[in-house]
């Protein structure tokens, strides 16, 4: 498998509680490189291109006003498998079925206020980083 970059968002639940440095930690130990990194504070706007796959969801205007709440920390992740090691290494969306050692499991405190995004795919990664990144503010 060839070295891939995923997109990561460490969200204001996490932000908040200053949890930062450990979800990095996570990131870091399971041999994720922390390529782009960039803490913001969306706009209503931004948020909602972002999830915009979700706005049909029931849950659409709680998870832009959460996402909007509290600054987040944008990220591009770098390493083997990095999209599929990134799922892994954040545990299942809903906390109460993430797996021990996960980010979600230690960290998130509900399904909504779940700490950490991350792409599902190679292709969405793609999108997601160019609508936080340009190219030269990603240093691998
Ligand atoms: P994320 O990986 O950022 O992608 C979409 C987000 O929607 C997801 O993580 C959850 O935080 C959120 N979400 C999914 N289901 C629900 C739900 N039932 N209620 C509130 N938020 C949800």
């Amino acid at each position: 498998m060839a070295i891939q970059r995923t997109f990561s968002i460490i969200k204001p639940d996490a932000t908040k509680r200053n949890l930062t440095g450990a979800i990095n930690a996570k990131f870091e130990e399971a041999g994720l490189r922390i390529v782009g990194q960039r803490r913001v504070h969306m706009t209503r706007e931004q948020a909602e291109k972002f999830y915009a796959v979700h706005a049909e969801r029931p849950f659409f205007g709680e998870l832009v006003d959460f996402m909007i709440s509290e600054p987040v920390v944008v990220q591009v992740l770098e390493g083997e498998n990095a999209v599929a090691k990134n799922r892994e290494v954040m545990g299942a969306t809903n906390p109460a079925d993430a797996d021990e050692g996960t980010i979600r499991k230690e960290f998130a405190l509900s399904i909504g206020e779940n700490s950490v995004h991350g792409s599902d795919s190679e292709e969405n990664a793609k999108i997601e980083i160019e609508q936080f990144f340009t190219e030269d503010q990603i240093v691998g």
